[in-house]
């Protein structure tokens, strides 16, 4: 099974449960700066919302796919909404690339709110989600 993991993270927080998610499935955790180059049954990508919608960098990530994704699994760290599924959903949709029912985010600090977070227990989280995703 080939795996993908690609993330784009401002601060930190979710490169963390990128890096948790890729060494428990043993592939690395790329950014999305880096476009896949071959096709992959799985792609976890994980993203934040700022300011109630993913970085640009994530969209011309989703854009520039052209090979073949088996699906997505989304992940996300966040300081208030549920994930950041709604905001990428419709473009992987758009390219024809299911996206799983399953999907985990975590909370993210901002500031003070959520301070420490994601936190070990996170990234254990994290990684046995992904395992249990390829299982
Ligand atoms: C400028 C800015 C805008 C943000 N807007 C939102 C938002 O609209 N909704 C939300 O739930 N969290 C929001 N957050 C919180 C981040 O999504 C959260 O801290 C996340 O974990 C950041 O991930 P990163 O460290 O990987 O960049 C915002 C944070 C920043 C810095």
């Amino acid at each position: 099974m080939n795996i993908a993991v690609r993330y784009y993270s401002r601060g930190g927080n979710t490169k963390k449960i990128a890096e948790a998610i890729a060494e428990a499935v043993g592939v690395e955790a790329k950014t999305v700066s880096e476009p896949l180059k071959e096709d992959v049954d799985i792609l976890f990508l994980g993203s934040a919302p700022y300011a109630f919608d993913v970085d640009d960098e994530v969209k011309k990530f989703i854009g520039s796919i052209d090979v073949s994704v088996g699906k997505v699994v989304n992940f996300s760290t966040s300081a208030a909404v549920k994930s950041t599924r709604k905001y990428v959903e419709k473009l992987l949709e758009e390219k024809r690339i299911p996206v799983a029912k399953e999907e985990f985010s975590f909370r993210g600090a901002l500031g003070m709110l959520h301070k420490g977070r994601p936190n070990e227990n996170d990234q254990k989280a994290a990684a046995e989600f992904a395992r249990g995703i390829i299982s």
